[in-house]
């Protein structure tokens, strides 16, 4: 049977105050529409329809993909009136699946049960009870059986002690729902055409109404303020952390801590408090991340230690750290760094494009920019590869077991052979060869009876 989900993402977001259309506020990483996108698509929908409004074009761009439509909604004129414009291109069969791009953390088994208890032929409404109802549009059942929805402004104050509300999130079926929602009319306290108007007409046909009570509150919050965007964050973030923490993963404080991504951990990782972790990340088994790290598209093989204030971003070419590594603290990996097991980067070492083979070390304030270092290569403080001409990159190539002393400039294109050593202070724009010791730089000279200026009086 045919399966329609349309998102209803047209609506200003005035509350939010920005520029930004409402529903391309992040949650987590992603866009509150891109949630109920990613969501939605394993449930088989033949198609899935955005209805755009404000900022359509903006929208549009950032969620585009294969089988997703998109249908303007000119001016915006209520809830009925969305659906008014996607009628002509939904099937006469089948069911279709109304959502909110608004309400990004609806579950995947909702969705679903929704779709199921539709079965292009029954009106499936989900509803929560919520202690403070104010807003939003009430269930009226008489009895058991649902017989419409009263929004809050046009309720009686009878019907505003009800509890039970409607979440916005409905199942129709396609060929009924295009019939109900031409008969709208805008006759209520805000002169907008109700898709909630359709309940009534349902009861009227005797089609079976079915309301789906849902007690996850925050699957059908909706965003509407940065307030309520910030409170949905910290309920995201704390039920991804619950998970991981459900698996063994050890978050010194799960409030402090952020997944905008995929995190997956080995056995007895350790994680402590501020880190952020983006896009796709992996921690091998006994990794232990120190405080208010920033890790970005990478993977930490078993073992290795990430100290505190470290900042690694693979960007879209990811950061490798191998196994039993020791890196930061206030460390900076960049894309392209693909670390060997026990390499050891210290305190202000940036690393970028380059290869470190196992045991190499660069312990202070130096920078590896398209580099191929070999195993046990100890790359002084301050050292660096100059590896831009102004116009293009060039290699440094260190063979294993070299020593660079401290405060060198390793002038790329350059080699330098296995078991060299370059004298600290050097500037070096030849190659050097295996076991050579090379420096490059000005020779110390003593001035015998040199005495310093006196200030004159
Ligand atoms: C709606 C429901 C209400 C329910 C509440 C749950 C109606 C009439 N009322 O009310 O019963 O309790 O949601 O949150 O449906 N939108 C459009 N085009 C429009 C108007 C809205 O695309 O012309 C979109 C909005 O962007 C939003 C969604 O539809 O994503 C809901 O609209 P909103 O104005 O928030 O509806 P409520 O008044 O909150
Ligand atoms: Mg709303």
């Amino acid at each position: 049977m045919s399966l329609n989900i349309v998102i209803m993402a047209a609506g200003k977001g005035t509350r939010m105050k920005s520029a930004l259309p409402k529903v391309l506020h992040k949650l987590a990483g992603r866009s509150l529409l891109q949630h109920v996108l990613d969501t939605t698509a394993d449930l088989g929908a033949t198609q899935r329809v955005v209805i755009t409004g404000h900022g359509a074009e903006t929208v549009e761009n950032a969620v585009a993909g294969p089988g997703i439509a998109f249908i303007r909604q000119m001016p915006q004129l209520g809830t009925g009136h969305a659906i008014q414009q996607v009628a002509p291109i939904l099937p006469d069969s089948g069911s279709t699946l109304i959502l909110s791009g608004d309400t990004p953390l609806i579950s995947a088994t909702s969705t679903r049960q929704l779709v199921e208890a539709c079965d292009g032929k029954n009106l499936v409404l989900l509803t929560i009870a919520y202690s403070d109802p104010t807003g939003y549009g009430r269930i009226i059942r008489q009895g058991d059986a649902v017989q419409a929805i009263v929004e809050h402004k046009d309720a009686s104050l009878e019907q505003r002690q009800i509890r039970e509300c409607y979440t916005g999130i409905m199942a129709a079926p396609s060929a009924s729902l295009k019939r109900w929602v031409g008969q709208l009319n805008n006759q209520n306290a805000q002169g907008e055409y109700y898709l909630t108007d359709i309940v009534a007409m349902a009861l009227a046909e005797g089609v079976p109404i079915i309301g789906i009570k849902t007690s996850n509150e925050t699957e059908v919050l909706g965003v509407n303020s940065p307030l309520q965007l910030a409170d949905l964050e910290r309920r995201f973030q704390r039920s991804q952390a619950i998970s991981l923490m459900e698996a063994g993963v050890r978050l010194a404080d799960p409030a402090r801590f952020d997944l905008r991504g995929s995190l997956s951990c080995g056995q007895d990782v350790e994680i402590d408090v501020n880190c952020v972790f983006e896009g796709q990340v992996s921690l091998g088994d006994g990794v232990r991340i120190g405080a208010n790290c920033v890790i970005r598209n990478a993977s930490i093989g078993a073992g290795a230690r990430i100290h505190e204030f470290t900042h690694i971003d693979g960007e879209a070419q990811g950061v490798k750290v191998g196994a039993g590594a020791l890196i930061g603290p206030f460390a900076r990996l960049r894309p392209g760094a693909d670390l060997g097991d026990e390499v050891h980067i210290g305190n202000f070492v940036e690393v970028k494009n380059s290869t470190m083979a196992k045991g190499a070390k660069a312990n202070h304030l130096a920078y590896l920019g398209d580099a191929t270092i070999g195993e046990r290569v100890n790359y002084g403080a301050g050292s660096i590869t100059a590896n831009y001409d102004g116009a293009n990159k060039h290699r440094t190539e260190i063979g294993a077991d070299v020593h660079i002393g401290s405060n060198c400039v390793l002038i790329a294109p350059v080699v330098i052979g296995a078991g060299a050593t370059v004298g600290g202070g050097s500037t070096i724009s030849k190659n050097v060869a295996a076991g050579e010791l090379s420096v490059a730089r000005g020779k110390q000279v003593a001035i015998a009876g040199w005495t310093r200026p006196v200030k004159k009086r």
